[in-house]
């Protein structure tokens, strides 16, 4: 019989293992999760921090296993190798017994129908209880172990960030808080920080963003008071400015072009109920959590499937007023709450999506209304994807007019760079965002 702490240790093992072969982490999370019984909510939690915390800390775990290994493991044992990374994240990471971990991780080999590399889990786990001392300096003495970033990553961010690259690669191994959105239509914040209070959630506002809450320590969403009734929805604090600085007006027709699942379209409509908003994405999988939010959050506007490079395909002639588009990126400003990006990005990724980014500003541009306004946002910290894209698209089009974007969060936490605005991670404990705007010139009803 194996415990049910050495049947988390194995699942953990098993959900790093799967990210570290390709899937996300979330992906492989659910798919665990929606296999487990029901309740055994404890188990799921200890699931969720082993497994967040080896992808997190994957690029120092994976150096230090292979050196306590006298040979490396086999290719098809790479589940045991996540097993040693969820066994040394806990005794580095975790405020457990340590022979107790030790113990319910050398008892999942079972779990995994493993039972031969018991001796062998045991005997490495023991080294590096005996050495730990030792692998926490030689943590602390190698600045690629202490960080955790790979190093192409690393060598972007000290080009980008000359005098504080460390600390912007630490700041994605933070926590991130969880961050709510107040639906200003259906009440007012104040009022649903009362609410959360009275049902025991301590929670406080974002100064400098006005539909923002912090919840002083992560919950459940589910069962936050007026979360079902659509009053909430988890957003970071940096991706609430999208709406605001769109800078909209009842009656617009409002594109946004890279929408699912919605979050930000939602934010458009709770804040202008009469827009025309029209929320396009290329991925037609992902349309039904645009549908899913609009309807807990009681929006509307239209949902397309299309291609935002190609709108002949799906655009009815008319001009917007207004366009937002939030482009796919790197997601190097959210690492922090998707440390498994760090183990899929790769460096000629960059080149890939500067090139769509670019491919979708031109395209989205003549169907922006003369006098019309586009803000191009990123969740990514890395000027390729940022300042330069921008700057680029500027100088192929004369007509766009770079916007200054008064916010009083983007004046305050960001870094201006002449176009737009860096917020980079962590600060005001926000996720990292770039936000810039252009006006095109012409006369038009906008
Ligand atoms: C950063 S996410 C958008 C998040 C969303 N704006 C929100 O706030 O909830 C980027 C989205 O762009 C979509 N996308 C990528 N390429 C696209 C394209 N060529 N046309 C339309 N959508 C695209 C992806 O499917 C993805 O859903």
């Amino acid at each position: 019989m194996t415990s049910p702490a050495a049947r988390a240790r194995a699942h953990a093992a098993q959900v790093v293992d799967r990210v570290r072969a390709g899937r996300t982490l979330d992906d492989a999370l659910d798919e665990l999760f929606g296999h487990l019984p029901a309740g055994l909510s404890e188990e799921r939690s200890l699931i969720q921090e082993m497994a967040y915390g080896a992808i997190r800390w994957h690029f120092q775990l994976a150096p230090l296993t292979r050196h306590l290994l006298d040979k490396p493991l086999a290719a098809k044992d790479s589940d045991l190798d996540s097993l040693l990374h969820v066994g040394l994240y806990q005794l580095l990471y975790m405020r457990v017994v340590p022979h107790a971990a030790v113990n319910e991780t050398v008892s999942a080999t079972v779990v995994l129908n493993k039972d031969w590399a018991r001796g062998l889990v045991n005997a490495v786990l023991r080294r590096a209880l005996r050495e730990l001392e030792m692998l926490r300096e030689r943590i602390t003495s190698d600045e690629t172990l202490a960080l955790a970033t790979p190093d192409w990553l690393l060598a972007r961010l000290q080009a980008a960030y000359p005098e504080d690259w460390r600390r912007v690669a630490m700041a994605a191994n933070a926590r991130a808080p969880l961050t709510l959105r107040v639906h200003a239509g259906r009440i007012e914040r104040a009022a649903a920080i009362e609410k959360l209070a009275a049902g025991g959630y301590a929670a406080h506002p974002v100064e400098t963003v006005d539909s923002a809450i912090t919840l002083a320590t992560p919950a459940p969403v589910d069962a936050l008071p007026g979360f079902r009734d659509g009053e909430l929805s988890v957003q970071d604090a940096a991706a609430q400015l999208a709406a605001p600085l769109l800078d909209v007006r009842n009656g617009q027709r409002v594109l946004d072009a890279c929408a699912a699942p919605g979050g930000k379209a939602a934010h458009l409509l709770e804040r202008t109920p009469a827009l025309q908003l029209v929320a396009l994405d290329v991925d037609r999988s992902r349309l039904a959590r645009i549908r899913e939010n609009f309807t807990r959050l009681g929006v509307h506007g239209d949902i397309v499937h299309g291609d935002a490079a190609t709108p002949a395909d799906w655009w009815d002639g008319q001009p917007f007023d207004r366009i937002l588009l939030d482009a796919p990126c790197s997601a190097t400003g959210v690492i922090r709450r998707h440390p498994d990006i760090r183990l899929h990005r790769q460096p000629g990724d960059l080149e890939r999506l500067a090139a769509t980014q670019a491919r979708l500003l031109d395209s989205l541009w003549p169907i922006l209304a003369p006098g019309g306004k586009l803000v191009y946002v990123t969740c990514s910290i890395l000027p390729e994807e940022n300042r330069q894209g921008v700057a680029a698209f500027a100088a192929r089009q004369p007509q766009a007019r770079p916007l200054p974007l008064p916010h009083p969060a983007l004046a305050q936490h960001a870094r201006a760079d002449g176009l737009g605005y860096q917020i980079l991670p962590g600060t005001a404990d926000m996720d990292g965002f770039y936000y810039a705007g252009f006006e095109k010139s012409g006369t038009g009803p906008a």
